[in-house]
């Protein structure tokens, strides 16, 4: 699950490539959509029927002549679910999506106000949603990140405050832009110019796929990048 009460910090470019990379490594992946903004969804409308097949679920839209049950159904080898929440829900909204999740990824934009909203933010998630006694796993994902900058390390000093994990930090680039107007992801550009792009999507993949939660056992990581963890259990 991808969220943040903050809008425009990423959710829906963090969901859509991630939904592109599970589906272009063979799993069978769905997109749910909770957003009534559509965005996810308008994107999986524009993917190239060539491309690995994403299952939409339209959360937000749900016909009045189905059941919803019905309409949330995953496809029955479905492997992966990945979910679009929108910005500003209230509490009870947040603990309702949050507990449909096992991993939660929060996308934080450097800027003071991001920063300042983010952390409001994270800490009513952690209370609402009680993360940590559900055993569900969250980590926080820069992005538009221009390093070296004095609001980049504000930020980095924030995560530490909450001892969570900062799995990955995504520059600032048209490329992205480029792939959610034709349908697809980072990891399907060809050529060189999203090859950078790539490479900073490998920490965030390679912490989903080592820390994979049959069961939740994992709570919190430490910052990997600091090469130790920290566990906690429930
Ligand atoms: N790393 C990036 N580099 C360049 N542009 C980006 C990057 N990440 C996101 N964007 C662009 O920023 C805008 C907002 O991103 P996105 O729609 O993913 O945010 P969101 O959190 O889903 O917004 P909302 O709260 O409205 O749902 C989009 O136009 C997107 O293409
Ligand atoms: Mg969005």
């Amino acid at each position: 699950m991808v969220v943040n009460s903050k809008g425009g910090c990423g959710k829906t470019t963090l969901t859509t490539n991630l939904a592109s990379y599970y589906a272009a490594h063979g799993h069978t992946t769905v997109l749910m959509d909770h957003d009534p903004q559509g965005s996810s969804t308008r994107w999986l409308s524009q993917r190239p029927v060539e491309r690995p097949r994403i299952h939409g679920i339209a959360a937000y839209q749900m016909r009045p002549d189905m059941t919803r049950s019905f309409q949330m159904k995953l496809p029955p080898d479905t492997t992966r679910v990945i979910i679009d929440v929108p910005s500003g829900l209230n509490d009870l909204k947040l603990a309702e999506h949050a507990r449909q999740a096992d991993t939660i990824l929060v996308p934080v934009l450097p800027s003071p106000i991001d920063i300042h909203a983010s952390a409001h933010f994270i800490q009513a998630l952690l209370l609402a949603a009680r993360v940590r006694s559900k055993n569900i796993r969250l980590a926080v994902v820069a992005n538009r990140v221009r390093e070296h900058t004095e609001v980049f390390h504000k930020l980095e000093r924030f995560l530490a405050t909450l001892k969570l994990p900062f799995v990955a930090k995504f520059r600032d680039t048209q490329n992205y832009i480029r792939a959610a107007q034709d349908g697809i992801g980072i990891f399907e550009m060809t050529g060189a110019a999203a090859q950078r792009d790539r490479e900073q999507w490998s920490s965030l993949t390679a912490w989903l796929d080592r820390n994979e939660a049959p069961g939740r056992e994992v709570v919190f990581l430490g910052d990997h990048r600091a090469g130790h963890s920290l566990r906690e259990t429930g």
